[in-house]
């Protein structure tokens, strides 16, 4: 995973400074090492003030969509009297995205600190952090790290003796991917289904237990006591050159390069650089194809996109993808997309909770639709029909694992429609048998 960090010269480490340093993982060496300064500054101002801090830094959620963190929780309801919520999200379940579970493995107590700092700033005095069922290790290490926060008082009634309670429940989930969609995931600490809420209401109105909420991937908490100590005007300052996306951002690299890994990217840093640079390029012999560059569910590029990108927010969106949870999916000329295609929509198609029709008939029907091309069995009417079927699953169900289906299959058939012609022609022999 490329530890001890930082693994290449060009990374700016700020949440995986202490990736591979086992000693950051107690409350003790944690502190050593400047933990929890960030939470008793913060306890010593207004939790309108740290709202306002982190609006200033520019933080953005690193959970997929890239909302502005302070402004949603400025969207907190006060004074109302009312028990608030706080979750974090480390459900985690985004093919190609396997940053968060870093961060729970190495750095427990700086997500520990930054849920304390974000529950203090929204009123909440209880935050659960939701954690995706298969990741035994990170559990494991957060209920430890968890248990000394008590023991030590960072946690608790009396917070460092501030008088401010601030208690923190781990809850294991049980490897659905749709309990990562916010409301699924209220649903599911509650008890119930994990099935998507219709919103509005949302979640800072009627959240987890019907009660004001916000919800903060794992990533964008943990980013929160840096900024309390060194102050937003730093982290604002760490971008290359669009103050819309500012700060680090872990990007999870997988497939066909050299050295696969998490790397902490300045905002704005070229993907050729990642790629070919901190990654060390293609495997040997091999040249770029596509990326897919925010976890499974933006847009695939081709090689041309990828390489003239600058992975930031507005970057990713210009050169034709989307940021996303920053999971980075490389693929070289060996690649059969098609293949690649069926392999998420089949994904999507087995974690789809099924409420929606367009969504429970949408991902089952374009995952048969891809198989049989790969059979040998498709027609020149299956493009159109696999579009067709795309068009409506996008915009039309309660969440958007039904859009994330449709965009790769899109994308992929505009992008990369002679594969496809050549199964339908016959000039590629089929891969697949009976699926
Ligand atoms: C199907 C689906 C799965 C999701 N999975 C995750 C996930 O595993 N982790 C995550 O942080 N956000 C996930 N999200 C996004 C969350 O709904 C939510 O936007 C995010 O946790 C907000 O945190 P942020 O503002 O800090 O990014 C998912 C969304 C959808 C529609």
């Amino acid at each position: 995973m490329g530890y001890p960090h930082p693994s290449h010269p060009k990374e700016t480490v700020v949440l995986s400074q202490y990736f591979g340093d086992a000693g950051a993982r107690s409350y003790e060496g944690w502190t050593r090492r400047g933990g929890y300064e960030g939470l008793r500054k913060a306890l010593g101002m207004a939790p309108d003030a740290i709202v306002e801090e982190v609006k200033a830094s520019g933080l953005r959620g690193r959970g997929g969509a890239g909302f502005p963190t302070g402004l949603k929780w400025s969207f907190m309801p006060k004074g109302d009297g009312k028990p608030h919520y706080l979750v974090c999200n480390a459900d985690e379940s985004e093919p190609g995205t396997f940053k968060d579970r870093e961060i729970m493995r190495w750095t427990p107590h700086a997500l520990i600190e930054g849920c304390a700092i974000g529950a203090f700033a929204i009123g909440a005095e209880v935050c659960y952090i939701y954690i995706r069922g298969e990741f035994t290790e990170p559990w494991n290490v957060m209920t430890a790290a968890v248990a000394e926060a008590y023991a030590n008082g960072a946690l608790g009634t009396n917070v460092f003796g501030s008088g401010k309670r601030i208690e923190v429940i781990l809850h294991r989930g049980a490897g659905a991917y749709i309990c990562g969609e916010e409301t699924a995931l209220m649903n599911s600490i509650e008890g119930r289904r994990g099935n998507p809420r219709i919103k509005p209401p949302f979640p800072a109105v009627a959240g987890l237990f019907a009660l004001p909420t916000t919800i903060n991937n794992v990533e964008t908490l943990a980013a929160v006591p840096q900024i309390m100590v060194r102050g937003s005007a730093w982290y604002k300052g760490l971008c290359l050159g669009n103050p819309k996306s500012t700060g680090t951002k872990l990007i999870s690299v997988c497939g066909h390069v050299q050295r696969p890994g998490n790397y902490e990217i300045t905002m704005g840093t070229p993907m050729k650089e990642l790629i070919y640079d901190m990654c060390g390029g293609m495997l040997p012999g091999r040249t770029l194809k596509a990326v897919i560059p925010g976890g499974s569910s933006v847009p695939i590029m081709t090689a041309e996109e990828a390489e003239s990108c600058v992975t930031d927010y507005e970057g990713v969106v210009a050169a034709g993808s989307m940021l996303g949870s920053g999971g980075m999916i490389v693929m070289d000329d060996t690649t059969d997309m098609v293949y690649q295609i069926w392999r998420l929509a089949k994904f999507y198609a087995h974690e789809s909770c099924a409420q929606c029709t367009q969504c429970r008939e949408g991902t089952s029907w374009t995952t048969r639709i891809l198989g049989r091309i790969l059979e040998g069995q498709g027609t020149q009417e299956d493009l159109d029909l696999l579009l067709d079927l795309s068009h409506n699953m996008t915009g039309t169900t309660i969440c958007v694992l039904s859009d994330s289906c449709a965009t790769p299959i899109v994308s992929g058939i505009r992008k990369f429609r002679g594969e496809f012609e050549a199964y339908l022609s016959g000039a590629r022999a089929p891969v697949l048998a009976g699926v």
